[in-house]
């Protein structure tokens, strides 16, 4: 429940990236001894692995709120997958996991939010280039191998989960893998980070061309996780959108240079500190055009943070998706609140209105949901958002954050 029309004002510490730690975690099945991660955000979707993890006979525990050992020695090939795989996307990295340690794999088809078709041809690809067969249906994933030798892969859609994906599965491989066309996401350099720390040989990350050279074990080790850019760029556009003054805290400015890019453009002031950013936007905000791609481009997960902050700027706005072929459905409940919004294929057309009007709204998915709780924050009245178990996948206590800036939101526990 959301009621509107707060300034946000205060500091807020963001917490260890979702689509990192979603890798970091399966990537613990490839290491022969006790992996320690710091900073691990407590959000549903680590429940989630961790539980999966268990499942197959790992042990894993949190030695501290953030803290989390897991040591995945005692797993056994024979896991047979389980309903909890389909709980979120990122569960096919275990496709890759599994596969680079026991030459064998069976994953649940994934879940995880719908925008249209998810294929996952440019893993599969990958997998049968290091010489795997790969065998699915409709609801399970199988992948084997004799052997896995290094190969060149040349991906044919700039795409995380596959880049992430042929990395986890490369660095048992035996010989050279060069993924070409690779994502360059933080997340991306986060993983081949923690692989690196734990022995693995990972070079080129955070380029279009990354290099792994098979080890014969990964050892054990610490890694933090990096900060949210997604998490912080929903507090920076929140901060702006209301009027607000905010130090967005924890933070690697460099990641977040798009969102800060965009937010001065639609009229807000941004101050760059070592690690922090302060967003105040006390000014009139101005509609502006904006292209989701690939990482260094606008996220698209920061897609409907930033519609919703539009759907009030003055003036036309056009929003282009460039990443997912359907982005929009949280739309539908922005017009419930007032908003003027037209959505046509992959673009948005946004009529900067005065202002949104409280209503019952649904979180369609994660980022949509994030972008309702925005919407709520601007909104004259109270806004009702159900759905919420969405924005639970991959925001850590983002009530109590919202709420510690002065937000007047709860959660009503039905
Ligand atoms: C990751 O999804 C993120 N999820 C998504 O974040 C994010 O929106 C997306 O990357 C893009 O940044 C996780 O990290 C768990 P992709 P992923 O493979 O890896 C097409 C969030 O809200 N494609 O980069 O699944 C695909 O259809 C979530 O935190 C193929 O055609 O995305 C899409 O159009 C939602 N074939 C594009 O590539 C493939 O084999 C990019 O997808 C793979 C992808």
């Amino acid at each position: 429940m959301v009621k509107g029309g707060k300034k946000l004002y205060g500091e807020v510490s963001v917490s260890g990236a979702k689509n990192a730690v979603v890798a970091i975690i399966p990537a613990a099945i490839l290491v022969d001894g006790i992996c320690i991660v710091e900073n691990v955000p407590d959000i549903q979707d680590v429940r989630v692995l961790i539980a999966i993890l268990e499942n197959m006979g790992a042990s894993v525990a949190f030695t501290d709120e953030s803290t989390l050992k897991i040591d995945c020695r005692a797993i056994s090939k024979q896991n047979e997958p389980d309903a909890l795989m389909r709980k979120m996307r990122a569960s096919y990295y275990l496709l890759g996991a599994l596969l680079g340690r026991f030459r064998a794999a069976k994953v649940t088809m994934p879940g995880g939010c719908s925008f249209g078709v998810r294929p996952i041809d440019q893993h599969i690809k990958g997998f049968e280039a290091l010489g795997a067969s790969v065998w699915q249906d409709s609801d399970v994933i199988v992948a084997s191998a004799e052997e896995l030798k290094g190969t060149n892969v040349y991906l044919d859609i700039v795409s995380v989960g596959a880049t992430i994906n042929i990395m986890l599965a490369a660095v048992l491989a035996e010989g050279v893998t060069v993924i070409e066309n690779a994502a360059k996401e933080p997340h991306i350099v986060d993983l081949a980070n923690f692989l690196n720390a734990m022995g693995a040989n990972v070079k080129g990350a955070g380029t279009d061309v990354i290099k792994v050279t098979g080890v014969k074990k990964l050892s054990g080790g610490a890694y933090s996780i990096i900060p949210d850019q997604i998490e912080a760029g929903t507090f920076m556009v929140a901060a702006a959108a209301t009027g607000g003054n905010v130090l967005v805290k924890n933070i690697i400015p460099k990641h977040m240079e798009s969102i800060s890019a965009k937010l001065i453009e639609v009229g807000a002031k941004i101050t760059e500190h070592d690690d922090s950013i302060r967003v105040e936007g006390d000014g009139e905000l101005s509609g502006v055009n904006i292209k989701t791609q690939p990482y260094p481009g606008y996220p698209t997960d920061m897609q409907p943070q930033i519609v919703a902050l539009l759907s009030t700027a003055k003036g036309i706005s056009l929003v282009t998706e460039g990443v997912w072929d359907n982005r929009f459905q949280y739309v539908g409940e922005l017009l419930r609140m007032g908003a003027d919004i037209r959505v046509d294929g992959k673009s948005a057309f946004i009529n900067g209105v005065d202002h949104l009007t409280g209503a019952p709204v649904r979180a369609t998915d994660l980022r949509g949901g994030a972008g309702m709780v925005i919407a709520g924050l601007i909104a004259e009245g109270t806004t009702e958002i159900t759905d919420i178990q969405y924005i639970d996948r991959g925001y850590e206590k983002i009530e109590e954050k919202f709420k510690a800036l002065g937000a007047d939101i709860y959660r009503v526990n039905s």
